[in-house]
């Protein structure tokens, strides 16, 4: 199997590259492990620097996607620059290869997600791991999805397309706006699920209100009752810390280039056993798409695909690790509790739950009479501050560890300016 260290030749990626790529492998030091205790702000001040992003952007939408930081890139260009020399070590190493069952970058992920490698199916992106599941999963015409009113298009139109194909029914509960706890939550859900309910399909951090669903209490409920469980998990990686293998769901899909910040091009599907993987019949196949002793890896055969976009993946996990998920975590937690507390002051009605449980690093709030898409462009076009929302008048910030105080300070007193230069 090849990998990265069966590439002959070396990482001289920096002095061949143009002038706009050689900036961004500029290599700028990572902070020392402990300058975190002793200089927090100094700590972040030298993570930030880690992204090409701008000083004087303001970027309060990593939730639609993130921004790949100089190790990433680095591993991206270096690995572009080695594999297309085709000095591959093995007779039969290319460097676009799609048969390969790619341990050296499933492994990393699987463990920095609670998983073992053979839960582990490294796909494009999330919209195609819901797809593989909505697809894939084995119903009869009128067997029921349950899943939120609050899903992705991505998350919900694979269901819509399986329903129009073949006649399984969508059925929605709503959401509590917000929910107070989590029973409220499960709650609604144990009042929809009926005796032809066959899986749960449903966010885990939802992406109309930031919302962490209590991933592992509906994975129980779902047991309980013989459902499959299945969670879109696009925002999960790198914005909290995931145990896949201790929430105990069945499938679990999501992105790695929102908050881990991996290259365009990576999502995953896990799959917790060969009990579900024999549920889940394939999307894309090519030889071994059916051979149950490669387990999850069999989902991943998809023909020739792009490797260094998975070296990138190693160094965006590499990175998230050695600053530390609890860390990261709580850092993205702190910003948006921050930037919460400071629009509900501002009179915005909340749709982030009161219960910190529930709560990850979005806020979504309410802000009538402001027009969203309005403020979003004089944001955007007038003070280089990136944020998105809902029509009429939601504002979802997407808060990750790399934003200072300083900068959502900026972004509070620009909020109070337009209110006032709209009279609101
Ligand atoms: C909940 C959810 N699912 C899926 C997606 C789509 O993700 P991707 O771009 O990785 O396909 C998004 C994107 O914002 C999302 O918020």
């Amino acid at each position: 199997m090849f990998d990265r260290r069966s590439f002959l030749g070396s990482a001289t990626a920096a002095s061949m590259a143009s002038p706009a790529a050689a900036q961004a492998l500029k290599a700028v030091p990572l902070p020392a492990a402990d300058l975190h205790g002793r200089d927090e702000d100094a700590y972040w001040k030298a993570l930030r620097a880690q992204f090409l992003i701008p000083a004087d952007v303001v970027n309060l939408n990593v939730g639609t996607v993130g921004s790949s930081p100089r190790p990433v890139l680095k591993a991206i260009f270096d690995g572009f620059e080695t594999t297309e020399q085709m000095t591959q070590a093995g007779s039969e190493d290319y460097p676009i290869w799609g048969y390969g069952s790619w341990e050296a970058y499933r492994k990393p992920f699987a463990d920095f997600m609670g998983a073992h490698v053979d839960q582990m199916a490294i796909l494009r992106n999330c919209t195609e791991a819901n797809s593989y599941v909505a697809n894939g999963f084995d119903m009869k015409a009128g067997d029921e999805v349950l899943m939120s009113d609050e899903e992705h298009g991505s998350g919900e139109m694979p269901w819509m397309l399986r329903h129009r194909r073949y006649g399984v029914v969508v059925k929605k509960f709503a959401m509590p706006k917000p929910p107070k706890d989590a029973a409220a939550i499960l709650n609604r859900i144990n009042d929809a699920i009926t005796p032809r309910t066959k899986i749960i399909f449903v966010s885990h951090i939802s992406t109309a209100t930031g919302v962490v669903l209590p991933a592992k209490e509906i994975a129980a409920l779902a047991r309980s009752k013989g459902i499959v469980s299945a969670f879109d998990g696009a925002h999960a990686p790198g914005m909290i810390k995931v145990d896949l293998n201790d929430i105990g769901c069945d499938l679990y899909t999501g992105s790695m280039h929102k908050w881990l910040f991996a290259t365009k091009g990576t999502g995953f599907l896990y799959l917790r056993d060969e009990s579900v993987m024999d549920r889940v019949w394939n999307t894309v196949a090519t030889g071994g798409y059916d051979d149950p002793t490669r387990k999850a890896d069999r989902y991943m055969q998809i023909g020739s695909s792009c490797i260094p976009t998975l070296m990138g993946l190693n160094a965006a996990i590499e990175l998230a690790t050695s600053i530390g998920m609890e860390r990261i975590e709580a850092r993205n937690r702190l910003l948006a509790d921050y930037i919460h507390g400071q629009m509900v002051k501002r009179g915005a009605e909340s749709w982030t739950s009161p219960d910190p449980a529930l709560r990850g690093a979005i806020a979504t709030v309410n802000t009538p009479p402001v027009q969203r898409m309005e403020l979003q462009e004089w944001l955007w076009t007038n003070h280089k501050i990136r944020v998105r929302g809902g029509n009429p008048s939601k504002l979802r910030l997407a808060t990750p560890y790399f934003l200072s105080k300083a900068d959502i300070d900026r972004f509070l007193g620009l909020f109070d300016e337009f209110r006032k230069m709209k009279g609101a």
